[in-house]
């Protein structure tokens, strides 16, 4: 059913890039994909989209391969990037079965032809599929390689004119040190690109950060971890950093 934008109630965006790590797919395991976690991430995105926001959808592919570890370890850098871009076609499949079982129109489009399996990257197709109440998933990173997810999805994101990137992390926002082993540590509620990039916080790679400054898309970073999370980022509530220009 297409989504009806002009009734976005509440919404602060009306079409965003969702991206979401390979490693969020693991749950609690140690390697691979997780469905039963699939399928709640699945529920997030179906509640999200109930508010008439276009959603497409990144995900990384470290719960299978990474490049990069796969660099360290003697491969060649371009062929191990190619796995990693493949490990993100497999993520891709799984959330779209994940959301089509709960009745989420979904299309993949991979950044590397795979025609068999998923379309290719289109964009003005991208854009007609969102239009018409689809999610997106775009696999594949930038069908390159030396680059990440996170600059695959800040490429995307530009391409489709979204009004917002998500990052969904473990943690609810970008912190001053790490929540995880620093009691001290705090949130940020705003953050500029140029702080983020000066201060090195890795929220993503520089590469992203400075398309998503020279496009002007503000990153917003928040926990998926919470029932409701995303929707409640959309609305303006919950916890969260926005980075933006001011
Ligand atoms: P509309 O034109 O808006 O109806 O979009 P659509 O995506 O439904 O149109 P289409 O008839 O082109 O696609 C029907 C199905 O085929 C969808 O599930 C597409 O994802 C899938 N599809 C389209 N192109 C490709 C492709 O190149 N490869 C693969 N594997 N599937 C494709």
């Amino acid at each position: 059913m297409p989504v009806d934008t002009d009734s976005a109630e509440g919404a602060k965006y009306k079409r965003v890039l969702l991206k979401i790590s390979g490693e969020a797919l693991m749950g609690d395991t140690e390697y691979g994909i997780d469905m039963p976690t699939c399928l709640k991430f699945a529920d997030e995105i179906a509640l999200a989209q109930q508010l008439g926001v276009e959603i497409c959808l990144v995900i990384g592919g470290g719960n299978i391969f990474r490049g990069l570890a796969g660099a360290a370890s003697g491969m060649e850098r371009s062929q191990a990037d190619s796995m990693g871009m493949m490990a993100t076609i497999m993520n891709a499949l799984a959330m779209q079965s994940a959301l089509e079982t709960i009745g989420v129109q979904t299309r993949v489009q991979s950044g590397i032809r795979m025609d068999e399996i998923c379309e290719p990257f289109i964009r003005r197709r991208a854009i007609r599929h969102m239009e018409k109440g689809r999610i997106v998933i775009f696999a594949a990173g930038t069908g390159n390689p030396y680059f990440t997810t996170d600059t695959g999805a800040a490429l995307r994101a530009a391409e489709m004119h979204c009004d917002a990137m998500l990052k969904g992390t473990q943690v609810d926002g970008v912190y001053s040190a790490d929540p995880k082993t620093d009691p001290t540590a705090t949130r940020y509620e705003t953050l500029t690109y140029q702080e983020v990039l000066a201060r090195n916080l890795r929220v993503m790679d520089a590469s992203a950060v400075s398309l998503m400054r020279d496009t002007n898309i503000p990153i917003v970073v928040f926990s998926l971890h919470n029932k409701g999370a995303l929707q409640d980022v959309l609305t303006g509530k919950g916890n969260s950093t926005v980075i933006s220009g001011n």
